[in-house]
């Protein structure tokens, strides 16, 4: 009995004392070797004691990486591969970061290059446009090998995301180095005075006046300064078709509004959908009426719109609701689910047949190996280009503004150009880019641009205010489910009053 008493005594104590093989990092962290079925929170969950913690491993692994490659470079905190080598902190090291850290600035998880950072802010993140920003990147990295480039995107096409995370961090003093800008009135919607430097000395230094076309410069001036440096011009007006379910049909793309509804009613009776929209991100179809308004309107009338020429009583404003909504009569039930690039799966999967969407789809396409697509002016717009332009600005604060300085330069450049805009499926803003490098839509619309009536996306940022844009946009969304077009276009008059460009 004694003894049993002993040994269950000594049992115990064993327990008490001897720890069953601990997690718990060396006080000043350990290596790790990712194995299949980890993930980041997971093992900060077993190291840290906290599942919340694994962006102080994300960052002590990227800022090792920086001098011993043998580390894992962390880009997405959702991707690690079995093999990787990280570094767990010590949980005092974790605490410290955490206390910090702040999810809204992704630099926090990455280390500093000999020469600082470069947190390059967009929102670009799908196909075409992730390679295409990728493809400025390497340019800027030969260069500037010493600078740690931080990707900083805020995921959601055309920015409606993108923008108010932008502006809070702009407004606290607390921007990225450099950010995606739409030329045009957009600038106003972040008060450019305030927040951000002008680029005129870069523009002279770099020569690009003498660089991009005079119609793409007058649309970036704004209060007498250039404000971003621009990458490349899309172009919003296109109706992407897929060619064999055309083929099949014996179909040739619409050119008129009358063409496009017999196209609908062909398409529909072979149990092909007509019409592609995702409007899940609330400007898609935005996007899709200022295309049909420029279409119904012509290019003077859709310009006079937007300057105040011409009230949003006109008739063509009606006529262009009608049509829309008719057009929404053909369209995928499933829309409101689905983001521009969702819809577009309808034809890679020959389930739907025409989309209307800014030729970024191009470089989509490209990305997901697509090639069975055709492409034309949306009815009633060839000759019309509704254009747009992605530049990239330089905030006052920029924590590392001469690294952000050397990017615009390279944005700027034939070299910077020409790696961005064939894969993000646009063409240079400079005038002198090698045409062989491009696929042939956008030989096309190199071809267009140059004799084309240039005229403003709205949903894009050229042509409004941003006020003025989310009205719009607001407006529109609303008639997709109301339909009602005497309403929608009342609404969309006093937009124009309430931005001070109607009486
Ligand atoms: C536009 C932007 C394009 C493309 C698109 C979809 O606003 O200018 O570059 O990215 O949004 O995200």
């Amino acid at each position: 009995m004694k003894k049993l008493f002993s040994l269950l005594m000594i049992v115990a104590l064993v327990a008490v004392f001897v720890p069953v093989v601990s997690a718990a990092p060396p006080a000043q962290g350990q290596e790790y070797i990712v194995t299949a079925g980890d993930w980041l929170s997971k093992i900060a969950d077993k190291y840290l004691g906290n599942p919340q913690a694994w962006p102080a491993i994300m960052s002590a692994t990227n800022t090792k990486n920086l001098e011993d490659s043998s580390f894992a470079k962390i880009t997405n905190a959702d991707l690690i591969e079995p093999g990787w080598k990280l570094w767990v902190p010590s949980k005092e090291e974790a605490e410290a970061f955490l206390a910090t850290y702040d999810p809204s600035k992704p630099e926090l998880l990455f280390g500093k290059g000999a020469a600082g950072q470069l947190v390059v802010a967009s929102w670009w993140t799908a196909g075409g446009e992730a390679e295409g920003l990728t493809g400025l990147f390497e340019i800027y990295a030969s260069k500037y090998p010493d600078v740690e480039i931080v990707n900083a995107t805020v995921a959601g096409g055309a920015g409606f995301v993108f923008r108010p995370v932008l502006k809070t961090r702009l407004i606290a003093g607390d921007p990225p180095d450099t950010f995606q800008l739409h030329a045009g009135l957009e600038v106003e919607g972040y008060d450019p005075e305030t927040y951000l430097e002008p680029l005129d000395d870069i523009y002279a230094s770099e020569g690009l006046e003498e660089a991009f076309p005079a119609d793409l410069l007058t649309l970036l001036k704004y209060k007498d300064h250039y404000w971003g440096v621009p990458v490349n011009i899309h172009r919003s007006n296109i109706l992407w078709y897929d060619k064999s379910i055309f083929a099949e049909a014996g179909l040739t793309p619409p050119e008129t509004w009358d063409d496009f509804f017999a196209v609908c009613e062909a398409l529909k009776a072979k149990g092909v959908v007509p019409f592609v929209m995702g409007t899940s991100g609330g400007w898609e179809a935005p996007h899709v009426f200022e295309d049909v308004l420029a279409g119904t309107c012509g290019a003077e009338t859709y310009k006079g719109l937007w300057s105040g020429a011409v009230p949003w009583t006109d008739p063509c404003v009606a006529q262009a609701l009608e049509t829309f909504k008719k057009m929404l009569t053909y369209v995928n039930t499933d829309h409101p689910a689905l983001s521009w690039d969702g819809a577009g799966h309808y034809l890679i999967d020959n389930k739907g047949a025409m989309m209307i969407m800014g030729d970024w789809t191009n470089g989509w396409f490209q990305a997901e190996g697509y090639t069975d697509y055709g492409w034309a002016p949306p009815p009633g717009t060839k000759g019309i280009f509704v254009a747009l332009s992605d530049s990239f600005a330089l905030p006052k604060k920029a924590p590392n503004r001469d690294n952000a300085i050397a990017w615009v330069k390279v944005c700027g450049s034939k070299e910077g150009q020409e790696a961005f805009n064939p894969k993000k499926g646009s063409i240079c803003a400079r005038t002198d880019c090698d045409p062989a490098l491009f696929n042939e839509y956008l030989q096309s619309a190199m071809a267009d641009w140059a004799v084309d009536a240039i005229v403003p996306s709205v949903v894009h940022g050229a042509a409004a205010i941003e006020s003025w844009v989310t009205d719009y946009k607001d407006a529109i969304t609303l008639f997709v489910t109301s339909g009602d077009v005497a309403g929608t276009q009342t609404a969309l008059q006093q937009a124009c009053v309430d931005a001070g460009a109607c009486q």
